[in-house]
């Protein structure tokens, strides 16, 4: 199946919350949250997608006329490029009955390990979304990143101990989930934390912690004080706060700011090698696409996985090609305007 009619399919098989739209950019399902929309406005994910297009590709095809390599690594393990699923959590609420997080985790993880590339695991009020997701990546050798929400240090820790059983290459943190609107009230609660509560938790890890929702110069030297490896330049969809900034427009100055010393993805409205290869020129070492990864799913499941994957390497590859980069680290910030 194509990558289009896998979008069609994917949308016989989802409530009308998500449209699968042939390309996500947040406008079709705007503020439906349940759903995969944005909060308040749900013109967050529209920018976030549109703030990509905004940047443009320079063409250089003045340079030696050898293969591209899209290869990079990422905590020491090599994957096929850059680009990670990122977490997604609640899928029956969201997309619709399907598949519920027990059953998406467990296809994500196997196929994005088979397609090349990594998955993360998002989190729920169910504790056995965890215990599952981790089983899973156990069981495809690391290869997967939990990402805990901010529950009590208590319930993070229990979590933790279930990631370092799953020999995960890394630990995530959405810190930023404390604007989810079904967290709210929860018990037991979730919510900010402070550094030195971070500080436990990174030091607790053992592996990479990563902090996922940080937004700001300021936000990613806390992270950086916290002892986290790794960022997540993320507005989660746009889906914790209303009115923020698009994750591109922010990410040079955090990268200026953290950069030697902290990996930093970033995610938000990617959707195309073309997205991709402008994060990395404004200097993030990988990103992380996430709702289209559902549609996938959805619609074709493990060769959704591998559709997508290809389309974006393809896409990668033809861009690094016409603005002369044969290599991930040769991609530099000249190349976009
Ligand atoms: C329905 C839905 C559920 C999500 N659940 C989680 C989650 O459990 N944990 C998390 O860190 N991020 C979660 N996210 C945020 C995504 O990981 C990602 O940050 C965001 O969607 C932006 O990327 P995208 O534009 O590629 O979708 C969720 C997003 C959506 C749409």
């Amino acid at each position: 199946m194509t990558y289009i009619e896998i979008l069609e399919k994917a949308r016989k098989n989802m409530s009308n919350l998500c449209r699968s739209c042939p390309v996500c950019d947040g406008k079709a399902c705007r503020n439906t949250v349940p759903g995969p929309g944005a909060k308040g406005s749900g013109t967050v994910a529209i920018r976030n997608y549109e703030a990509w297009k905004q940047i443009h590709l320079v063409l250089d095809t003045i340079s030696e006329n050898k293969p591209v390599e899209t290869k990079t690594t990422l905590f020491g393990k090599e994957f096929r490029l850059p680009v990670f699923a990122g977490p997604v959590g609640a899928v029956d609420m969201h997309y619709g009955d399907a598949y519920v997080d027990l059953t998406y985790n467990e296809i994500l993880v196997k196929a994005c390990k088979e397609a090349g590339i990594l998955a993360f695991t998002g989190d729920g009020m169910n504790p056995e979304i965890m215990k599952v997701a981790t089983q899973n990546i156990k069981a495809n050798e690391g290869i997967g990143i939990p990402t805990i929400k901010p529950w009590t240090q208590e319930t993070v820790m229990e979590k933790l101990a279930l990631a370092q059983e799953s020999k995960a290459l890394a630990v995530a943190m959405d810190i930023d989930a404390a604007g989810l609107p079904f967290l709210k009230g929860f018990v037991p609660p979730a919510g900010r934390k402070s550094i030195s509560e971070l500080k436990e938790i990174a030091q607790a890890c053992g592996v990479p912690f990563i902090l996922k929702g940080i937004l700001s110069v300021k936000g990613a030297l806390k992270a950086k004080e916290a002892g986290a490896s790794a960022i997540v330049v993320s507005n989660h969809g746009g889906r914790v706060l209303d009115d923020t900034p698009t994750t591109a427009e922010v990410l040079e100055e955090i990268v200026q700011a953290v950069g030697e010393d902290l990996t930093i993805l970033v995610d938000g409205g990617i959707r195309t090698g073309q997205d991709v290869f402008k994060a990395l020129a404004l200097g993030a070492d990988g990103v992380l696409i996430a709702r289209p990864f559902v549609n996938m799913i959805y619609g074709a499941e493990a060769e959704g996985v591998n559709t997508l994957v290809q389309k974006i390497q393809d896409e990668l590859i033809d861009t690094m090609e016409m603005c002369g980069a044969a290599t991930i680290d040769e991609i530099t910030r000249d190349m976009i305007h």
